[in-house]
């Protein structure tokens, strides 16, 4: 019998990612607009449903840039800069926006699948002489992605465990803000401003980029070595915290249902549509989108009033049975999947080739070269990261 929902729920649900959380179910069959309260109490609409979810990524009247402002309702403490909160207004406003959407675009670095290739097969040759079991977060996917994010930067791939490590703290969900927080950031904003202002230059990626842009005569004087430094900051976190929680996450169904991986082995074709349905299944990200309302607006049975937090639920979205039939079955064969890991409207992700070709390409390289590869213990024993934006088991034993 369906639980009937009494008291407003509190948000984050559970952390696990292997298993759809039974609350975003029952909540968006109920309540598809739901009050709830966050962690630090205050109170917030929690939109489950893919039709309401999209509704509001696509009208600007719901803002991400205004969930930054002193005194509103929070999901969580900052731990950020407020101002970095809307990271894509500000490159657009500073005139990096070219610079930046090169850096991101897979086809614009000709080497970039081989490249990602070769560091796959690297890190499996590795696993392998090391013997199984092996652990995937620490061999695999965390070197990976951040080396990924190294070169896109142009910053030296021997220091991805040091700006891995910033992102441990600086994605924490926390009620309070914490001592560390502020010089977490500082710390590794330093690091990206020795990098940028180092002798010789810098040549490659972004601050290749930004260095040759800052000697034009065109740069306006409001684009700071410092806001420089801060894009490069705020890519390199938004983007390898991604990319690795999703591909460990996808590991874990991939062993958990072999005949997937096995697939995949036999038919490599499918790697396009395979990925986009485990994004869809990823239940990585661990919060919610947030937005403010900036003005009165009906959302489904609820009138949403100026001033209120809107927590857009990907999950919710991405398991709704009226968009994807046997939304808990991970199907490759799915050929409509217009599933919102994402996000949808202006803040729709701006890497999202990246992070398909990212995935792709591990993937690939590990059900070929690892045929075998199952979790070494039960699924039920993994250790999933409490209070961090992204739902991940802090390690991943596996053999193969
Ligand atoms: C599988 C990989 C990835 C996933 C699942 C993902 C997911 C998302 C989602 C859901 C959003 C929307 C946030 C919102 O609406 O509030 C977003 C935005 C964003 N992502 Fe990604 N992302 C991935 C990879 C990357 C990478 C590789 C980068 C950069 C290196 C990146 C940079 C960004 C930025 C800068 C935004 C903010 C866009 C804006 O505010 O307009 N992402 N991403």
């Amino acid at each position: 019998m369906t639980q009937l929902l009494t008291t407003d729920p509190t948000f984050p649900l559970s952390r696990r990612g292997d298993v759809f959380p039974e609350e975003a179910g029952r909540l968006r069959e109920q309540r598809p607009v739901a009050r709830v309260r966050t962690m630090t109490g205050d109170p917030a609409w929690l939109v489950s449903s893919h039709r309401l979810a999209k509704q509001v990524l696509e009208d600007e009247r719901f803002s991400l840039k205004d969930t930054a402002n002193p005194g509103v309702p929070r999901q969580y403490a900052l731990t950020i800069p407020p101002e970095v909160v809307d990271n894509m207004g500000n490159i657009n406003s500073a005139g990096l926006r070219s610079a930046v959407m090169k850096t991101l675009a897979p086809r614009a670095d000709r080497e970039l699948d081989g490249w990602l290739h070769a560091e796959a097969h690297r890190l499996i040759d590795e696993l392998e002489a090391q013997g199984a079991p092996g652990e995937l977060r620490d061999g695999f996917t965390e070197p990976y992605s951040a080396a990924l994010h190294c070169r896109l930067l142009g910053i030296p791939s021997e220091d991805w465990r040091r700006l891995m490590s910033g992102i441990d703290v600086a994605f924490l969900t926390s009620p309070v803000p914490f001592e560390g927080s502020t010089p977490n950031w500082y710390k590794d904003l330093g690091y990206m401003l020795g990098k940028l202002n180092a002798d010789p230059e810098p040549v490659e990626g972004l601050l290749g980029r930004f260095a040759a842009l800052r000697r034009s005569p065109d740069v306006p004087d409001r684009v700071s070595d410092e806001l420089l430094a801060t894009v490069a900051l705020s890519l390199f976190g938004a983007g390898a915290v991604s990319t690795s929680a999703f591909l460990l996450n996808a590991v874990v169904y991939l062993c958990e249902q072999p005949e997937l991986a096995e697939r995949l082995r036999r038919e490599p074709a499918l790697i396009g549509r395979a990925v986009d349905e485990l994004l869809r299944v990823n239940l990585s990200i661990g919060d919610a989108l947030p937005r403010l309302a900036l003005a009165d607006v009906q959302v489904g049975d609820v009138l949403v009033r100026e001033g209120e937090l809107v927590l857009v639920l990907v999950e919710g979205a991405n398991y709704d049975p009226a968009v994807f039939p046997h939304p808990e079955r991970i199907d490759f064969d799915r050929t409509e999947n217009p599933h919102l890991a994402f996000g949808a409207g202006r803040h729709f992700c701006p890497a999202s080739a990246l992070g398909r070709t990212h995935a792709e390409i591990a993937v690939t390289a590990l059900v070929e070269r690892m045929p075998k590869l199952r979790l070494a213990l039960p699924v039920e024993q993994l250790a999933w990261r409490p209070g961090f934006i992204k739902r991940m088991p802090e390690r991943l034993p596996v053999v193969w």
